[in-house]
Parts: C-alpha cells; structure tokens; sequence
C-alpha cells in the first residue's frame, strides 16, 4: 500500500509486504525511543489525540511516539471535553479538527465510528480502538512483540501456534490479531472462552480460509499444553449490558504461575494488551506471573511506542528523513 497520507483504520487493509515495511521502520525507531538518538523530523508538526474511552497505553504511547519524532500532542479526553455533547456529527467534527493537526488518532466507543470521522478528515487518521470492533495498531505492536520474542528463543513465525484466552467475542485488539494472522497460512490458532463469548464466526472462517488451523474450545488447563504463545485477554465488562453479566464471566479462565508450571511448556511467551483486570474476581493474569521471563506484557507496552512512531513516519512520509534530522544523545 501507499502509506503517505493514509487513513490507518483497521488490518484488512493491509498485505504481508506491509507489515514488512512497518516493522523495519518500527526496529529503525529503537534508538529514537530509547534515545540514544534524538530526532526533531516531525518539528512543528501537531498529532490530535482524540480519546472518548478510557486508555492508557494506547493514548500515551500514541503522545509519547509523537513527542519523540519531534512533533507536539494535542489531546482530547471523553465527550464532555468536546462539542460532540452539543450534537456536532463526527463528519463535521473531523472537518473542523484536521485543519489544526497533521494527523489525528482516535478512539471511540461505536464500531466503525473512527472510519466515519475519517471520511470527513483532510489528514490521516489512525484507529486507537472502535468500540468492539478493531484496534489495528495493538494488533502490530502484538505481532511485532512475537516476533521479536521468537526470535530471542531462535524461531520465526512459520508454525507458530497461538492460544487466545477469555473475552474473544468483545475482544477488539483479538479481532484485529486474527486479522494480522489471517495474511499468514500455517498458524495453529486455540481460542479458548466461554461458548457465550466465542470469536465471531467470520473471523475464525477468514482464518481457516487463508489455510491456518483453528481449535475453539472453553477449556483453558488441556488446550495450552503445546503453545507458543498463550495471549490472556480481560473480561470486556464495559460491553456487556450491565456488570451482573459480566460478573457471570470473570475469573473463569486464570492463568497464574501454578497453572503455567504444571501445564504449559517452559518457554511458552505470555502476553496480554492490557490493562489486565487486577481485581481478585477476575484476576485474569496473575501478579505471581510478575517475576517469569517469559511474561512479555510490559515489553510489548513497550513495543508500542516502536510501531506507532513508524506508523506516523510512514503516513506523513518522513520514514526516509528520520536520520537526516536526527543527533547521537
Ligand atoms: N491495550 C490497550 O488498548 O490499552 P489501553 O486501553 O490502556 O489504551
């Protein structure tokens, strides 16, 4: 794809060479986010940072990653700071706000909405999360965090098997990974939820179609013996009707460091988008996880910054330029 000026709304838009492409870029920016260099290639640059749900990774990452390429945050939070809650449409809205930014993020509770706004933007928009339905830049920063931690354990993707674990009918950041894979063709995928809470059947069928292998079960302790990678993912409370029904979820599948121990291999990687729920009902990952090496989640936090200053770098089209502004720290 041609990434200048490119809307980044959700991963069927992209094909493998893309991914290719943004995780060079993404391992380019280590330096810049580590800073041992210091890069003003965005200098003057404005990124409008439009979050109407809660975040905090993905908002300030997205700030953090803008910050560092040199350019400057204007944030938004929750509806009542804008004049949505006068009944402005999103049309209008991204008319008005992309003739003061460069390139605006956004999150939003209703599928498909991040979309809608973008038809109406004169810059490029990313999707920092629409409602159920996608988050395109977790799932990157996902992918990317695997590869990374398979290649420090000496493998590449190829067979890689994948256990996704809890809320996968809510699960945005799940949907857009299954995405992401479904350009691949020899993952073994176990998803493993509730039978209320499966993966939405179109996505297991575009899985199956580009030749990947699929098990769907809502057992946790005998699907994990022989994975990869076991990614946890939280009870997504706030898309349920109300909290006594997703009170009837939570805590069903917990991975703490017993379970790890007497059922999974000893190199398997854990991960999860977070926040993961701490809370001692749900407790989906526990903190007696905190101190195994193969618990990935804060590098891949981490990691975000990595893919989100290539995905900026890529859609204003200075990935080429990032060195040339740039000096060693
Ligand atoms: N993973 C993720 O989207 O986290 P936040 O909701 O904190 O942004």
């Amino acid at each position: 794809m041609n990434f200048t000026g490119a809307h980044i709304l959700s991963i069927k838009q992209f094909e493998r060479a893309d991914i290719k492409r943004i995780f060079d870029v993404a391992d380019a920016m280590e330096p810049y986010a580590l800073r041992k260099k210091v890069t003003r290639v965005l200098e003057g640059a404005i990124l409008g940072n439009m979050f109407f749900e809660p975040s905090t990774r993905t908002r300030v990452s997205f700030g953090a990653a803008f910050n560092l390429l040199g350019g400057n945050v204007r944030e938004t939070t929750g509806f009542e700071s804008s004049s949505i809650t006068k009944g402005e449409s999103l049309y209008d809205t991204a008319r008005v706000l992309s003739g003061y930014s460069d390139v605006i993020c956004m999150r939003h509770p209703a599928g498909g909405s991040v979309a809608e706004f973008a038809e109406g933007s004169r810059v490029p928009v990313i999707n920092g999360g629409d409602g159920p339905n996608e988050h395109p830049t977790q799932a990157l920063l996902d992918l990317y965090t695997i590869r990374k931690e398979m290649r420090s354990k000496g493998r590449g993707l190829d067979g890689l098997r994948i256990a996704m674990i809890g809320d996968l009918k809510h699960g945005r950041t799940v949907h857009s990974l299954c995405k992401l894979v479904s350009l691949f063709s020899d993952i073994q995928l176990t998803l493993i939820s509730p039978k209320e809470l499966a993966m939405p059947e179109y996505i297991v069928e575009e899985l199956r179609m580009a030749g990947n292998k699929v098990t769907i079960t809502d057992d946790l302790t005998h699907s994990i013996s022989d994975i990869d990678i076991a990614y946890s993912t939280r009870i997504q409370e706030e898309r349920f009707g109300n909290k006594e029904e997703a009170d009837m979820y939570r805590g069903r599948y917990r991975l703490n460091q017993r379970i790890y121990t007497e059922h999974c291999q000893p190199n398997t990687v854990i991960m999860h988008p977070l926040p993961r729920d701490s809370r001692e009902e749900a407790n989906e990952l526990d903190n007696d996880l905190n101190a195994n090496p193969n618990l990935a989640i804060f590098r891949q936090a981490d990691n975000g910054v990595l893919v989100r200053m290539a995905l900026f770098a890529l859609v204003l089209n200075v990935a080429d330029q990032v060195d040339k502004y740039s000096r060693e720290v």
